[in-house]
């Protein structure tokens, strides 16, 4: 029989790239979204749009048990929008509801388990004071002190997802992603994070022009390819481990780095000019260590593989801009 799956947050980066990856496998799949993905025409066998934070909507996308459910609908962006204080309210009410809401309409449509995409942004700050030596080892989440609104409300749905195994026996499964990057993601209009942003600016610097970084580049991060990153939510909703467990690369880099890197990929010359902005924490990577352990697979492309067709699509979006700007 065919399989199927509900993916939320379908019209979003790693949920459009999920819905094509399940199509793959032959499965017959629903996206949810409150919009299509902007990028591409999807390619779920139907796609609801509307609001997850309405319990009834929840409950008529959940109108059968389905194989496998991925809830990736969440109020987020990188730095530039988790990180000023300005959307906290936003963040923590929209994502929160519709966590509440979905569990609950997939508990009670006796939906077996559900994949939960957490984020780092849920480990303690005071572990990431050292760039040169972060620790994100899944064991180090508590005391609980992430450094941002969004991170708390991570850290409040994966207990949620999780109180829902114990108490009514489903099979919930929660990964935390790092900072996780490919084609169409989001790369303007300040929701885009360090990966897109920074081949955005490459692309649209001239050869020995400027690029500007907000902080001192010192900061590092590690950053994890989208195959890679379907890879490991797939093999872990499929397992026996329900986490939660890192989903990220351990190929740490500084952003001075990750600039050096594209500028590269791209041929030029660029004169880095650090700049005030959001910073987050002063380091990051992934621990791998558990992921290993428990699913026998972890991340191992390299960051620069990545990073080459990362570049690749957004230069073709700033070229397709220009033109239509001077058209
Ligand atoms: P994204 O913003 O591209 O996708 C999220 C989607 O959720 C969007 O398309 C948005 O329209 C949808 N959405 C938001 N509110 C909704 C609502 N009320 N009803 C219906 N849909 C709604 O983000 P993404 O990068 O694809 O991330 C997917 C998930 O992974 C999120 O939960 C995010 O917090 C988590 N995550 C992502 C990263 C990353 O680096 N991309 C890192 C850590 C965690
Ligand atoms: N976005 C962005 N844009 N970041 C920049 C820029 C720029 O132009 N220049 C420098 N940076 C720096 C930021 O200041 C930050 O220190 C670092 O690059 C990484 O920024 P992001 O990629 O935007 O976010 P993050 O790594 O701090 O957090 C992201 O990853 C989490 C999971 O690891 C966010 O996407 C979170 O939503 C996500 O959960």
């Amino acid at each position: 029989m065919t399989k199927t799956a509900l993916v939320c947050g379908a019209g979003g980066f790693i949920g459009s790239h999920l819905v094509k990856r399940l199509k793959r496998e032959g499965f017959w799949v629903r996206g949810v979204d409150l919009k299509f993905p902007p990028f591409a025409e999807t390619e779920a066998d139907d796609f609801a749009i509307g609001d997850l934070r309405d319990q009834y909507f929840c409950r008529q996308v959940a109108d059968r048990k389905f194989d496998e459910v991925y809830q990736l609908a969440a109020d987020m962006g990188g730095a530039g929008y988790i990180f000023t204080g300005e959307h906290d309210a936003d963040v923590m009410h929209n994502s929160a509801t519709i966590n509440l809401n979905m569990l609950d309409a997939c508990q009670k449509r006796n939906v077996r388990g559900m994949f939960y995409s957490s984020s780092a942004c849920m480990y303690p700050e005071h572990n990431q004071l050292d760039p040169n030596n972060p620790n994100c080892a899944e064991d180090s989440a508590y005391p609980a002190n992430p450094d941002s609104e969004y991170g708390w409300e991570k850290l409040f749905s994966e207990r949620l997802y999780l109180a829902y195994n114990r108490n009514y026996g489903m099979r919930n499964r929660v990964a935390r992603y790092h900072n996780i990057f490919g084609p169409e993601g989001t790369w303007e209009g300040g929701k885009e994070k360090a990966p897109a942003a920074v081949c955005r600016k490459v692309a649209m610097a001239t050869n020995g022009g400027d690029v500007e970084i907000w902080g001192d580049g010192t900061q590092t991060r590690s950053f994890l390819y989208i195959e890679e990153c379907l890879e490991g939510t797939i093999r872990l909703t499929r397992s026996d481990f329900e986490g939660p467990v890192n989903v990220g690369s351990e190929e740490m880099v500084t952003i001075n780095q990750l600039v050096d890197i594209v500028a590269e990929i791209a041929g030029k010359k660029v004169h880095k000019r650090h700049i005030p902005g959001p910073l987050g924490v002063r380091g990051r990577n992934s621990d791998n260590r558990l992921i290993g352990q428990k699913l026998g697979w972890k991340p191992s492309a390299s960051l620069r593989s990545g990073l080459e067709k990362t570049y690749e699509w957004i230069e073709r979006q700033v070229h397709r801009n220009t033109k239509k700007a001077a058209a």
